[in-house]
């Protein structure tokens, strides 16, 4: 099952180029170009995040030194494919940058929520967090489908097998509507890397992602919800012949 996972996470990431893929890698390739010598990089997981992944592949090819940490089998084994040395959040003393995707980016200077997040598309928001978290700078890569106002699409949970059924009452008590992530050509559902399962849970339109994420934080079985809140620093959002930057 986690190999089925893995493959469907690297057939997304090789898509034939087209619009919005062009955007991604423009975002992906300017991100990597953050990345400095000597240092400790995050890999996100997606097709964005691949763009950063092969960028920064290039540039280890050149003679940049750094360490990886991947947050997938995913991102693990693009940076396998393209050299990039690995290490592990246990061996090193801090992540310098981290570059990762996103399903929502909240785009609204205005509103209390700017700049957080829905992730968790790929199931691999769990280690994604862990390791965006610890970043000291956190990059998020997007094509500008991903900008909004309101975080309105699914909020994935990632949850311990025997918690599936008593995490999604929970949900629906918080007025949320969760499913079951199924595999897509596979009687049964998705499992994660971590060996767990995927609620993707409907709420609207969520007006205060902060609380959100308090309440899914606590319901017990739940190791890790898609809600990312206050961690990102920059939002490089790829155009057709660019990027732009938000802060
Ligand atoms: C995986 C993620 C991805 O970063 C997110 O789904 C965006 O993916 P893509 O860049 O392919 O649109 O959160 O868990």
């Amino acid at each position: 099952n986690v190999f089925l996972f893995a493959d469907r996470l690297m057939n997304q990431t090789m898509k034939t180029e087209g619009g919005s893929d062009t955007a991604k890698r423009h975002a992906g390739e300017r991100a990597a170009d953050a990345v400095e010598d000597g240092t400790v990089v995050g890999l996100g997981t997606g097709s964005t995040a691949a763009y950063a992944i092969e960028a920064i592949g290039q540039a280890v090819a050149d003679g940049l030194d750094v360490r990886a940490i991947p947050t997938s089998f995913q991102s693990r084994q693009l940076a396998l494919e393209y050299d990039i040395p690995l290490t592990t959040l246990d061996a090193v003393d801090g992540v310098d940058l981290a570059i990762d995707g996103a399903d929502q980016v909240v785009d609204d200077p205005e509103s209390a929520a700017h700049g957080a997040l829905i992730k968790g598309g790929g199931g691999a928001h769990a280690r994604e967090k862990l390791v965006d978290a610890a970043a000291d700078r956190f990059l998020v890569v997007a094509d500008p489908s991903k900008l909004t106002t309101d975080l309105d699409r699914s909020v994935p949970l990632e949850v311990l097998p025997d918690a599936h059924t008593v995490v999604a009452e929970r949900v629906r008590e918080l007025d949320g509507e969760p499913t079951l992530r199924d595999a897509e050509h596979k009687d049964g559902p998705v499992v994660t890397d971590n060996g767990n399962l995927l609620l993707d849970c409907e709420f609207g339109a969520v007006a205060d992602p902060d609380a959100l994420a308090t309440a899914l934080a606590s319901i017990p079985g739940v190791v890790e919800h898609g809600l990312f809140v206050g961690l990102a620093d920059e939002t490089y959002v790829g155009t057709a012949d660019g990027v732009d930057v938000r802060t």
